[in-house]
């Protein structure tokens, strides 16, 4: 199957990565299930795939409840039958030096990076080994190869994401495929979390000279669903040219 048809649910839908990711993939014909807490910001991207001649759906999705992601999965089922892929890409990056004891904004790097991308697991795994098909894809961060200065919560969080879908992928046997991407600096609101001013006017700056749009991880998620069945494309880095 190409994208065209492949019923795909996509976590942290409505911005940045995931809204680029929903839209490309509705343009090639796959049908949507989008979750994110913001669910006006979802409503609008559903009416806008639709105008363009798209099929997709939404609910409001918060990955720090298991039971969302098992209700996200649901609605794939319910509305088209099955689930061929899950995009598991909501993240939060409220970067800081741990100097700064912002303990709460480490949990939260926790909860939504790490248990966010377990839970879509637990949601999605059972129905994949029914179905004897279907493909996880995650967004890492290149963060997961290097940590630098402020970001080793954030970093941490992402070296274990890859530890986790590298563990799945070893486990998944011949009909469940398993991507990791990586993004590099991409150029969302992503950057703008950092409660440390001065972390964040550096970030910000960072990203305006050389990020790449989020249409670039886009097309690297639709290069791996795109893929034949028998071909697994297992991890993805992609980053500005210009960055070290
Ligand atoms: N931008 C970069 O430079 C960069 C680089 C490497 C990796 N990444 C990764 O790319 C992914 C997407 O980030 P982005 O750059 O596209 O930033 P973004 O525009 O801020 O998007 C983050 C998305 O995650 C969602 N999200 C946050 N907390 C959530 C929760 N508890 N439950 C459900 N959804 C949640 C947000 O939606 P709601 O707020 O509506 O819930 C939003 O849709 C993240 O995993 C991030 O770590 C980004």
């Amino acid at each position: 199957m190409a994208t065209t048809d492949k019923v795909v649910a996509i976590t942290g839908a409505s911005s940045g990565i995931g809204e680029a990711t929903a839209l490309l993939l509705a343009e090639r014909g796959a049908r949507l299930v989008l979750g994110a807490r913001r669910s006006e910001r979802l409503a609008d991207l559903v009416a806008r795939i639709e105008k363009a001649g798209g099929t997709a759906v939404h609910t409001r999705t918060d990955v720090t409840r298991r039971e969302d992601l098992h209700a996200l999965v649901a609605l794939a089922r319910e509305r088209f039958g099955r689930l061929d892929v899950l995009v598991g890409n909501a993240g939060v990056g409220p970067i800081s030096p741990l100097d700064d004891l912002r303990v709460d904004e480490w949990d939260e790097m926790v909860d939504v990076n790490i248990k966010g991308v377990l839970h879509g697991i637990a949601a999605a795994l059972p129905v994949f080994r029914e179905q004897q098909a279907g493909h996880f894809i995650t967004t890492a961060s290149t963060a997961a190869f290097n940590v630098v200065p402020a970001m080793a919560v954030y970093a941490g969080t992402k070296v274990a994401v890859r530890s986790i879908c590298e563990g799945l992928r070893q486990e998944a046997g011949p009909s469940v495929r398993v991507t990791t991407v990586f993004p590099g600096f991409v150029h969302t609101g992503f950057a703008e979390a950092s409660s440390n001013t001065a972390v964040r006017e550096r970030i910000a700056g960072m990203r305006d000279e050389i990020a790449i749009p989020p249409d670039a991880i886009a097309r690297a998620i639709a290069f791996a669903i795109e893929q034949p069945a028998d071909v697994d494309v297992n991890e993805i880095a992609v980053r500005p040219t210009a960055q070290s």
